[in-house]
């Protein structure tokens, strides 16, 4: 098993691609801790996950808000007392606000970048004072978007808060790799789930009708999105794993060449 006897936590498992994140590193051996504010999402992954056949890992779903500073050091201390421990945080929660940017309002702002960019910061300061502190070589994925190096008709301020992240994500990747062999990296997935489905409803109508006839140019493989448990599970398992302890700071792109980073 890759990640046999490794202690994950993980945010907003309790759908898409972070709900098979889960149910991925169970599978892969891993004690799993994972939060939401979804309860109902929360329950029905961590009963599906330690449903699965011939698993030597466990998941535990506990309610945790992440743009609360003081829930999620709370989060933290619980997961951490329950595993014994923290190898590796996989932070996956996001929200989506779409509109036109002129329309954007302070509560649009405050929404987005308090799911997307303060609960990257909170979660990522409390993992990385327990590896400090504990001598541990941890991991930390964050998730960011390729709109954040594009942009997105319909959603500025989201491509702002992902953008953010990535600013976020790179600088920790040199302060704390420095000071303790921390390693932090983002996702930018394009992979079918709830959010995607609200993208396609709420992004300026032109560019989804010039997307969707442009699929097979615009995703050379498959001329699709990708699927969580095939395209991005196998992904989220090694980076967690610590064949991935030598890559730092960077943009890994799970999009079936959607855009090209360099
Ligand atoms: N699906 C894609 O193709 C795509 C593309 C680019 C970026 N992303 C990013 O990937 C991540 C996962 O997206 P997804 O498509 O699985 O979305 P999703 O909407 O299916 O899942 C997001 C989860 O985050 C949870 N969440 C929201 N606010 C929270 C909070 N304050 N505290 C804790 N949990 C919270 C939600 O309840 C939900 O369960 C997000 O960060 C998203 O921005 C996804």
């Amino acid at each position: 098993m890759e990640l046999e006897g490794k202690k994950i936590i993980v945010t907003g498992g309790g759908s898409g691609i972070a709900a098979g994140t889960v149910k991925g590193y169970v599978r892969a051996g891993a004690q799993v801790v994972f939060c939401d504010v979804n309860d109902e999402g929360g329950r029905a992954t961590e009963e599906a996950a330690n449903a699965q056949e011939n698993v030597t890992g466990k998941a535990t779903y506990i309610h945790c808000d992440i743009t609360d500073k003081t829930a999620v050091q709370e989060f933290f201390a619980k997961a951490i007392e329950l595993m014994g421990g923290l190898d590796v945080l996989a932070n996956i929660a996001g929200v989506e606000r779409n509109k036109p940017a002129e329309d954007f309002e302070k509560d649009d702002i405050d929404f987005v970048f308090g799911v997307n960019f303060n609960g990257t910061v909170w979660t990522n300061q409390e993992a990385y004072k327990y590896f400090k502190a504990n001598g541990i070589e941890g991991a930390i994925i964050n998730y960011a978007s390729d709109t954040g190096l594009t942009g997105m008709p319909n959603g500025a301020i989201y491509a702002s808060s992902k953008a953010a992240v990535l600013g976020w994500t790179r600088t920790i990747a040199m302060d704390w790799a420095r000071e303790s062999n921390v390693r932090c990296n983002c996702v930018n997935p394009a992979i079918k789930t709830p959010m995607y489905k609200y993208w396609l409803e709420t992004a300026d109508p032109a560019f989804v009708e010039a997307y969707k006839a442009g699929l097979k140019q615009q995703f050379p493989i498959d001329g699709d999105m990708g699927d969580v448990d095939r395209d991005l599970v196998p992904v989220m398992v090694f980076l967690a794993s610590d064949g991935s302890r030598f890559i730092n700071g960077q943009t890994i792109c799970v999009n079936g060449g959607l855009i090209m980073v360099r």
